[in-house]
C-alpha cells in the first residue's frame, strides 16, 4: 500500500461503504458468512483490532475486507500462488461503492511452498479458508512447519475446508454435477463428460470474480483441473499433519451430511470420510 494511500487514509479515514450495494451472492458469502465464521473461531481467542494477521490462500481477499470493515481488524496480509486479490479495489467499488481498499490489507503472490518465515514477521494469527485442501500432498508437512515458524508462540491457527475430497460433493464440482458422491463412482472420463455438457446458469454463490477471465468453457476447464489437482486430505490426516508440524489442537468442530451412502463405497472408503464435509480447526503454538 502506497504512501498516498495511507496518508489519505489517515487523514479522510476509511473510505465510506455500503453493504446495501451488495449484487452478487459470490461476494455475499465471503463478505458475510466467511467473515463471520473465522471472527467467530479467531475473534474470541485474539484481539482483532490490535491482532497482526497472515491469511494463506486469500484468494480476492473479500473475506480480509469484511474483516476490517466489519470486525475491526487492521493488520492483514494475504499471500496466494494466484492474483485474484487484485481486483479487490474493483469488487470493493462495484459491491460496498468503497472507493479505497483499507490499507489495513497488504497482499503478496507467493510460490507454492515458499518460506514465509523467512520474511521475519511473527504474526499473531494465521487463518486460511478453502485452501488447504488445493496445496500440494507432497508440500503440507513443509508449509505446516513454516507456518507454524510464522507465528508468535500463543498464537492461533485457523484452518477451514469444505467440501472435504471424500463427502458427496468433494470434488467440488457441484456447480456443474449434483449427484452426490459422483467423483468416487464415475470415471474421470465420464466426469468430465457431465461437466462439458453442462448447459445454463451456475449457482451464483459458487462463481467467483476469475469466471469473467475464463469464460463458460475455460472456467469448466479450470475447475476440472483444480478438482484432479486436490490433495484428498481427510479431517484426521489434517490434524495429524497440524500436529506434525508442531501445532496444538485448540479447538475442532467437525461437520457431517445426512445423506444415504451408496452400498458400494462403504466397501471402499470409511464412513466417516464419506460423510465428513467440513472441519473448523483451530491450532495453537504453545
Ligand atoms: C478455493 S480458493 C479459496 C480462496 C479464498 N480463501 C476464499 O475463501 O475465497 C483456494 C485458494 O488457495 C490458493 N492456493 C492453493 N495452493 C496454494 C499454496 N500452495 N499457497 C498459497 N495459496 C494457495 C489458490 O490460489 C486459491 O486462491
Amino acid at each position: 500500500m502506497g504512501l498516498i494511500a495511507r496518508l489519505q487514509e489517515r487523514l479522510l479515514g476509511i473510505a465510506p461503504w455500503d453493504a446495501g450495494h451488495i449484487t452478487d451472492e459470490w461476494f455475499r458469502a465471503h463478505f458475510e458468512y466467511a467473515a463471520d465464521v473465522v471472527n467467530h473461531w479467531v475473534g474470541g481467542v485474539l484481539d482483532m483490532p490490535s491482532a497482526r494477521f497472515l491469511n494463506f490462500g486469500c484468494g480476492d481477499g473479500i473475506t480480509d475486507l469484511s474483516l476490517v470493515l466489519r470486525y475491526g481488524a487492521t493488520s492483514i496480509h494475504g499471500v496466494d500462488v494466484r492474483r485474484e486479490y487484485q481486483k479487490l479495489p474493483r469488487i470493493a467499488r462495484e459491491q460496498l461503492g468503497m472507493q479505497r481498499v483499507p490499507v489495513a490489507l497488504t497482499f503478496e503472490t507467493i510460490q507454492s511452498g515458499d518460506a514465509l518465515a523467512q520474511a521475519g514477521v511473527q504474526y499473531d494469527g494465521i487463518m486460511s479458508w478453502s485452501t488447504f485442501e488445493h496445496v500440494r500432498r507432497d508440500q503440507l508437512a513443509t508449509i505446516l512447519a513454516d507456518l507454524h515458524a510464522c507465528l508468535r508462540p500463543g498464537g492461533y491457527f485457523f484452518i477451514q475446508i469444505e467440501p472435504l475430497y471424500f463427502s458427496p460433493y468433494g470434488s467440488h464440482l457441484r456447480r456443474y454435477d449434483d449427484t452426490p458422491w459422483h467423483h468416487l463412482l464415475a470415471t474421470e472420463d465420464a466426469l468430465w463428460k457431465v461437466i462439458e455438457n453442462h448447459q445454463g446458469p451456475i449457482d451464483p454463490a459458487e462463481v467467483d470474480f476469475g469466471f469473467a477471465d475464463f469464460g463458460v468453457d475455460g472456467y469448466k476447464r479450470f475447475v476440472f483441473n483444480e478438482y484432479k489437482a486436490l490433495n484428498r486430505l481427510t479431517a484426521d490426516e489434517l490434524v495429524q499433519f497440524a500436529k506434525g508440524a508442531g501445532f496444538s489442537v485448540a479447538r475442532e468442530e467437525r461437520r457431517t451430511v445426512d445423506l444415504e451412502v451408496p452400498e458400494g463405497l462403504l466397501s471402499q472408503y470409511p464412513r466417516d470420510w464419506l460423510v465428513n464435509n467440513e472441519i473448523f480447526l483451530l491450532l495453537r503454538k504453545d
